[in-house]
């Protein structure tokens, strides 16, 4: 597995994984983590959790990888780790290991594969969750509003009917059971008092699509 350090990539060191898991009463896996901001807060508000951002752009974690190799007292987070892959091709080590994971605001093949309901992306989530591990995953519904980008024409859009007659059926295949399905203004996801959803205040005429599954046991 490959790990962002500081400006470098480096393979992760025999039984790191396992180490860091053992100390941690929970495993958050932040699929497409981006720059890790979102990351590195949940790491920090929860010290005893063990926090994963999954990313193939691994260069835009570097800033976030340099503040959490600190010490604690200067920013330092121990227990956030930044890998650089893509969920549909994720490391060993990550199998079965999230009890929780986050999908916030993607872009490119996670978006489309989300929305979508493509096999590759939902079992790729699938296959480093643990057995009723809960998912949430938001995308900001502004990008299916004139003009749309030139990435998003086709793409259907987030409605509930889309998820009920469409989505819910491709996430089940995949192994995901869909939970919940709900449309925010941003300014109320805002004020969830959850790490993640504070990240979304920037713009409050955006409305936010949020979905939530869970790993569907064998017998579903
Ligand atoms: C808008 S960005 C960052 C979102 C981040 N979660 C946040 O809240 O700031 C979306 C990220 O999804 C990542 N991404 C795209 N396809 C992916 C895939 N197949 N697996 C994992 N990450 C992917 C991109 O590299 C990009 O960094």
């Amino acid at each position: 597995m490959q790990i962002v350090r500081g400006k470098k990539l480096e393979k992760a060191a025999e039984g790191e994984f396992e180490r860091l898991v053992e100390e941690s009463s929970r495993v958050v896996v932040d699929v497409g983590t981006g720059d890790a901001r979102a990351s590195y807060r949940i790491a920090k508000e929860n010290p005893d959790w063990l926090v994963v951002g999954v990313d193939p752009a691994w260069q835009r974690m570097t800033q976030t990888s340099i503040r959490s190799r600190r010490k604690p007292a200067k920013g330092g987070v121990p227990n956030l780790l930044l890998v650089n892959a893509s969920i549909e091709n994720a490391p060993e080590e990550l199998r079965g290991a999230a009890d929780e994971l986050l999908v916030l605001m993607p872009w490119g093949k996670l978006l489309h594969g989300l929305v979508r309901g493509d096999e590759d992306i939902w079992s790729g989530l699938r296959t480093v969750a643990k057995p009723n591990a809960p998912l949430t995953a938001t995308v900001g519904t502004s990008i299916w509003r004139e003009p749309v980008p030139r990435d998003i024409q086709g793409l259907p859009e987030l409605t509930p009917s889309y998820v009920d007659e469409v989505l819910t059926g491709k996430a089940l295949a995949a192994g995901w059971k869909v939970t919940g399905f709900q449309l925010t203004k941003a300014e109320e996801a805002a004020a969830v008092s959850s790490s993640w959803a504070r990240r979304l205040d920037s713009d409050s005429t955006e409305v936010i699509a949020t979905l939530t599954a869970v790993t569907a046991g064998p017998e579903e």
